[in-house]
């Protein structure tokens, strides 16, 4: 049997979130010792997939600094992980290509995104032609450079939300015509769950905790000091039922103060036993728990952060260089199968 490969992206764009952490960023780190030694784990920051909204350039150059030293301050461990820039490893752009030509235009027009985007009704293909003039064909063709950058490394497993598995599904698909058009080289992925633990935002709990919302206090960043954090859970949304309990319906705030608290828990309680146990606490009681466990679960990715970003500490211009190796040599394997199967 071949070893597993994990493949997983993150795009540079700002400082993680706890929602990023506890959803994506923090099984990157447990993979690390819960899979066997010779479990390949590929995690790279996707700053090609960051352009299809465009953005300064200063602006992309400062975010994928911090997204490298974000994941180093969590705990990847570079030497255990191949961590990388994916605009440093031209062949995913190369490979790109070559899908493209067995890729169908269909199947990429079905996908939710770019649905969304074009945000018409079935049948109106006046308006779909005036509206799809206007859109960047990146946003209709980025599912094929994802594909690229999970086969090139010949990744068996991807973990992702149930948001991103019509991408798995898609890749598959790309792998499969490809194979069809050239033979065997490709590897199909499989999807890899993470068990499902949604962060609802602190300010507005009825939706999902994420970088877009407008309110910076809606968010707890990994890097945010106690005094944030303490700051921000005190503002949190709650209501003015007594006592504590859990539920997500009729008391979002509580329950996701509750969830938050969980998350943490070092006895490893689920939020109705910690809604047990706190049943007398008031509102105020229960976000001064949530920020003493936030504050200890976080504690130390804020300096480990801050110290690689200093301008004297070369260790992040040496683990880029480094994975940047080790990433091209895991694409260019892939790569000469490819080459020499299509003829180029
Ligand atoms: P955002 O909503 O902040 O733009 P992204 O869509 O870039 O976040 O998601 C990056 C990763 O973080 C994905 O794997 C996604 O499933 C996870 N994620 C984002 N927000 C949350 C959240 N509030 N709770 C749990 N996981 C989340
Ligand atoms: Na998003």
């Amino acid at each position: 049997v071949r070893p597993r490969v994990i493949f997983s992206g993150i795009q540079p764009t700002g400082v993680p979130h706890l929602g990023n952490y506890i959803g994506a960023l923090r099984q990157w780190v447990q993979l690390q010792h819960h899979e066997p030694q010779e479990t390949k784990l590929i995690y790279s920051i996707v700053d090609l997939h960051a352009i299809t909204m465009p953005q300064p350039p200063d602006q992309l150059r400062r975010c994928k600094r911090e997204a490298l030293a974000a994941l180093l301050a969590i705990g990847i461990d570079p030497d255990r992980a191949t961590v990388f820039h994916q605009s440093s490893v031209p062949a995913h752009s190369e490979l790109m290509w070559i899908l493209s030509c067995t890729a169908s235009v269909g199947y990429l027009s079905r996908m939710t995104q770019w649905k969304s985007k074009l945000n018409v009704s079935e049948g109106s293909t006046f308006a779909d032609r005036t509206i799809a003039s206007r859109l960047k064909l990146g946003l209709l063709s980025y599912p094929v450079l994802q594909a690229a950058d999970i086969l090139i490394h010949r990744a068996t497993h991807v973990p992702v939300g149930h948001d991103q598995q019509q991408h798995i599904e898609f890749a598959r698909e790309c792998a499969t015509n490809f194979n069809h058009a050239y033979g065997s080289h490709l590897v199909l992925p499989d999807v890899l769950i993470p068990p499902v633990r949604r962060v609802m935002s602190l300010t507005d709990p009825t939706s999902k905790m994420s970088k877009s919302h407008k309110l910076e206090r809606s968010r707890i960043l990994i890097t945010d000091s106690p005094n944030e954090i303490k700051t921000k859970i005190g503002s949190a949304l709650t209501d003015s039922m007594p006592g504590m309990s859990y539920d997500t319906v009729n008391r979002p705030g509580i329950s996701n103060l509750l969830d938050i608290l969980s998350i943490f828990d070092a006895g490893g309680r689920n939020p109705e036993q910690l809604a047990g146990e706190y049943r007398d606490l008031g509102p105020k009681q229960l976000k001064e728990l949530v920020t003493d466990s936030v504050v200890a679960g976080l504690d130390g990715i804020r300096e480990r952060y801050v110290e690689l970003l200093t301008a004297s500490d070369a260790r992040l211009d040496q683990i880029e260089a480094e994975g940047t190796r080790k990433a091209r040599e895991s694409a260019e394997e892939t790569m000469q199968l490819v080459r020499t199967a299509v003829g180029l």
